[in-house]
């Protein structure tokens, strides 16, 4: 650590990587801590669903985005002004160099969003090993595997943060999701424990925990059920709001999370469930 906010622009400075100190106080004009502008941000799994939505959010706000996601993903294409630096998070070399190449582009990293994920169906019975071990490698060690190239250059931001994508099921038993809902649990420990190492280099480190959203992944989830519009309806009968979260909601609260206004907020979890872990109310009439 350098030694606060000043030491830290100061070195960014010497670097040339950056001008000013962008979440400095204006005496005459105070910034709107909520604005992004001159941070750089890089989002894993950023080509789809909850990634993009953040992705675009965070560009919106004036920050520079990398998005992080397999080649396939990114062969599409992003919508301006994202830029796509192709990576699996399986693989340690990919990650090391994508993240060199992003701070190799613009100048440094002070946002870091893990967020790519894969899902995971049945009980402890239906999985065999390999499985158990791929997920966790992609939903756990996925996201170790960025932080930790991430670091060196979170601890030279003066806004550093991380925000971990994790999930309901890490906070409540829900079924037929033992492998996942122990991948989330991980995630959600994971970010408490990287909280604490942390702090003292000025990095926050927080997740959301979605509840069932509006993303293709859900899509594909219903394609493969055997009644798609009663599977959509039962889960959306799950979330006391009675309808599914949109992915724009989600990035909302990441990007809180990840910005200046959250300054004071490090080893939280926020809820972004339709009210699913913290209420319960009656079935609706339908
Ligand atoms: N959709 C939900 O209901 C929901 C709920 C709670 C949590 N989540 C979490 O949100 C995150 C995103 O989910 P989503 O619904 O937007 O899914 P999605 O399938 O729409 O998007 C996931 C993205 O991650 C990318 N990805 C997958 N494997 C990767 C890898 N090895 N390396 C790099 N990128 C990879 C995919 O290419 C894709 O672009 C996941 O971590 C998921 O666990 C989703």
């Amino acid at each position: 650590m350098t030694g606060g906010r000043e030491a830290r622009a100061a070195v960014a400075d010497a670097t040339g990587a950056l001008t000013r100190d962008p979440v400095a106080a204006d005496p005459v004009e105070p910034r709107d801590p909520s604005d992004l502008t001159g941070l750089v941000a890089v989002v894993t799994g950023g080509a789809s669903g909850i990634g993009l939505a953040t992705a675009r959010l965070l560009a919106r706000r004036g920050a520079r985005v990398a998005v992080l996601d397999l080649a396939p993903a990114l062969a599409a294409g992003l919508p301006a002004p994202l830029v796509g630096f192709p990576a699996d998070v399986r693989d340690d070399a990919a990650v090391r160099a994508a993240v060199e190449a992003v701070v190799a582009r613009f100048g440094r990293l002070d946002v870091l969003v893990n967020n790519a994920g894969i899902g995971a169906q049945g009980t402890v019975a239906d999985n065999d090993d390999a499985e158990w071990a791929r997920v966790l490698d992609l939903n756990v060690v996925g996201m170790v595997r960025v932080t930790r190239h991430a670091l060196p250059h979170l601890r030279r931001s003066p806004a550093a943060a991380i925000v971990n994508t994790c999930s309901i099921a890490a906070t409540a038993g829900l079924p037929q999701r033992a492998l996942y809902s122990a991948s989330k649990g991980a995630v959600l420990s994971l970010t408490l424990a990287m909280a604490a190492d942390h702090v003292a280099d000025g990095i926050r480190v927080n997740c959301v925990n979605p509840g069932t959203v509006d993303t293709p992944w859900v899509d594909r989830l219903l394609a493969s059920a055997a009644d798609p519009v009663a599977e959509r309806a039962a889960l959306e009968a799950r979330q006391p709001l009675g309808r599914l979260v949109s992915p724009e909601e989600v990035a909302a609260a990441v990007v809180h999370l990840a910005s200046p206004a959250a300054g004071s907020t490090t080893g939280t979890a926020l809820a972004v469930d339709g009210g699913m872990q913290g209420l319960r109310v009656r079935p609706r009439a339908r």
